[in-house]
């Protein structure tokens, strides 16, 4: 199963990928978290990609795109979610023919659809655990206990670099103009559908689970 999470920066693709990988066989892919673990081991690759990150502008596709083909060589076999990828037509192509080769094809495409307002206010709220990562938020999605990670009981969190306000500005900019295309493509497949994401975390995560059935997987 190839499962594309598509949507516009903090409309939950990351938190609900999460929920998945920990109740379903998927591995999570996000191109985002592979860049920034690059970058925290102060990689050539890292030091590439950092000032374009921080500035909020997209990552060239040929990087992008050897990043995800390296992923599924090694283990096509797997169930796959992707979230942050594919953001532009040319990914999108070069997807389709990575995955063709294989003899693989993207089953399902879930668009999440957030107005804008609510994923500025998303992001400036967003934290994360610094060991798991696991991703929270200071109103709509606290830790069961103030300051320790649900999942691994660590006390340290972070902030994103790129969630500074003007950033995340632009990088709803950058995804009106370079990734809305790649919706159109998705939709003209009959591979994409549309989820209200702006619902609270539950809700959502049952809309996937009625979206994941209707292609036959069940959680
Ligand atoms: P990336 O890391 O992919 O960031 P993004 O797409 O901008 O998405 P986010 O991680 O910000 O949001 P999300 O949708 O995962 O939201 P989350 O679940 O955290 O990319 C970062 C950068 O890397 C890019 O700018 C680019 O430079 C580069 N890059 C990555 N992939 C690339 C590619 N393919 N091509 C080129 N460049 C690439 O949720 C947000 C917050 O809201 C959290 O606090 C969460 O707790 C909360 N929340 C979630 N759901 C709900 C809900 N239903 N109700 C209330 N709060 C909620």
């Amino acid at each position: 199963m190839i499962l594309i999470l598509f949507g516009p920066p903090g409309s939950g693709k990351g938190t609900q990928a999460q929920y998945l990988v920990d109740n379903m066989n998927f591995q999570h892919i996000s191109t985002g978290d592979l860049l920034r673990n690059e970058i925290k081991q102060n990689t050539d690759l890292g030091n590439q990609v950092k000032g374009i990150m921080d500035a909020g502008l997209y990552v060239p596709d040929d990087i992008i795109i050897k990043i995800v083909d390296n992923i599924i060589a090694k283990e096509p076999e797997k169930n796959y979610i992707f979230d942050g990828f594919p953001r532009t037509l040319n990914q999108a192509l070069a997807m389709e023919q990575l995955l063709g080769v294989r003899h693989l094809k993207v089953d399902l495409v879930i668009d999440f659809s957030v107005n804008l307002e609510e994923l500025v206010q998303r992001i400036s709220g967003r934290f994360s655990c610094a060991v798991c990562g696991t991703v929270y938020h200071d109103k709509f999605n606290k830790p069961k206990v103030a300051g320790v990670c649900n999942k691994c009981q660590a006390t340290s969190f972070v902030r994103r670099q790129d969630d500074d306000e003007t950033v995340v500005k632009r990088r709803i900019e950058v995804y009106l103009e370079e990734t809305e295309v790649v919706r159109d493509y998705y939709t003209q497949k009959g591979a994409l559908v549309t989820i209200n994401a702006s619902k609270n975390l539950d809700d959502v995560k049952s809309n996937i689970k009625d979206c994941l059935s209707q292609v036959g997987f069940t959680i």
